[in-house]
């Protein structure tokens, strides 16, 4: 068995045996799924104060070892999880058109630096996948001297990137088209590095589709929104995963991008103020209708949130064809959304333990399938998290 399927295997195990902890939709949920499995850790949620919260988000390693205690096993999760960082190669910039970097955002600058250090130079053209205007595409054309081949859906990307490309003298060509079109499985050729930076789901799946069928020599991807698939639950790609008891719905499959940012005092609090209204009026529609469902309310104006939870409920109410009585206790129902507010947080913390090792089964799932497909398979971080969370960089290469 490889490295992968085994770090795999492992993964999987404790994934599917901690799934009462981490798959399941906390706002649908009145309580701690683990009240009566594990009160002891629904007491210390309780007990735990607000400013705890936004201290272990803002520091996983300290949430795990609180966790612990409670739930030992998160700890075999945590060294699954940890993933060797790619050697950085130096390369020259000496020999680059001056400007490389005109427009591109500073963060993406530095990624694309890290993502390029980070693969082999193997003297092939290069197939940029989802390219939009071919910021990775510059520099691998103006680092490797070999010719560029940008696919890119949207239109004024194509042609703003193949007009940067003109002035700066690169050998680089947009071809504008869908990923999933057979014209663009067709751009896929045996001689060839194909790299797709943060493409989202099923666009750097069908990439790695298209590279094992079409044996091209070397495929490098930073993948990123797993839940963004055309199926209506992830379709495993390798035996292994096939073989998983775990059933990946959207909503787990977005639960690796959920990394909750430490947002500043005003953000959480219209958070707080939007979540809990929310919440308030699921709870007072269950109680009239006699439902135990959550009902899901459309995207709201952050203005109305200003006029109060009952202009809010009226509104929420008319959205969703429901009659409200005269006469309801709206303070009550406020105060029942804050409540679950409170719950739901505390739910989140603890799928947070959960977060990293769901991706890297994701992203091993990816990597094995390439190496059934007769490719050697390197997984790694290819730069620090403040550049981007998604610092994973699958890289697979024909042996032969
Ligand atoms: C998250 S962006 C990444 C762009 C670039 N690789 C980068 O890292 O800056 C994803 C790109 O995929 C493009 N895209 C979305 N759907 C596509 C499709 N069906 N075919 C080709 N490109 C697509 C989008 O227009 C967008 O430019």
């Amino acid at each position: 068995m490889s490295a992968c399927s085994e770090v795999f295997c492992q993964l999987d195990h404790w994934l599917t045996k901690l799934r009462p902890y981490w798959q399941f939709m906390p706002f649908a949920c009145p309580d701690y799924p683990w009240r009566d499995s594990l009160p002891a850790l629904a007491e210390w949620l309780d007990d735990l104060p607000e400013a705890e919260i936004a201290r272990f988000l803002a520091d996983p390693q300290a949430l795990r070892q609180a966790v612990s205690p409670y739930l030992p096993e998160i700890d075999h999760l945590a060294q699954l999880s940890v993933l060797p960082e790619l050697p950085a190669r130096t390369r020259s910039q000496q020999l680059w058109p001056r400007n490389l970097e005109a427009g591109i955002p500073g963060r993406k600058w530095h990624q694309i630096l890290a993502f390029h250090a980070a693969i082999p130079a193997n003297g092939l053209p290069w197939l940029e996948w989802c390219a939009g205007k071919g910021y990775l595409g510059r520099v691998l054309a103006a680092a490797d001297h070999q010719p560029v081949v940008s696919l890119e859906w949207q239109h004024s990307l194509c042609t703003d990137g193949q007009a940067i490309a003109k002035r700066l003298s690169l050998p680089m060509t947009f071809q504008q088209g869908d990923a999933f079109s057979p014209e663009s499985a067709s751009l896929v050729q045996p001689a060839q590095h194909a790299v797709a930076l943060h493409a989202c789901g099923d666009l750097h799946v069908t990439l790695l589709k298209q590279v094992a069928v079409r044996q091209a020599k070397a495929v490098s991807i930073s993948p990123c929104c797993y839940h963004l698939i055309r199926s209506a639950q992830y379709e495993p790609l390798s035996e292994p995963a096939k073989a998983s008891q775990l059933v990946l719905t959207k909503h787990d499959l977005r639960m690796p991008l959920q990394e909750t940012v430490t947002a500043g005092q005003r953000v959480r609090k219209q958070r707080f103020v939007e979540v809990s209204f929310r919440l308030g009026f699921d709870a007072l529609q269950q109680f009239l209708q006699h439902s135990h469902a959550y009902l899901p309310v459309p995207n709201v104006q952050k203005a109305l949130l200003q006029e109060g939870f009952e202009a809010f409920c009226q509104w929420a109410a008319e959205k969703k064809g429901i009659q409200l009585p005269n006469g309801i206790d709206y303070r009550h129902w406020q105060q029942a959304g804050e409540h679950r507010f409170h719950r739901v947080e505390r739910m989140e913390l603890i799928r947070q333990v959960f977060r990293r090792p769901l991706e890297l089964w994701l992203v091993y799932d990816r990597a094995m399938f390439m190496a059934q497909a007769g490719y050697q398979v390197s997984v790694g971080t290819f730069c620090d998290k403040p550049i981007t969370p998604r610092n994973i960089l699958i890289h697979a290469q024909l042996e032969k």
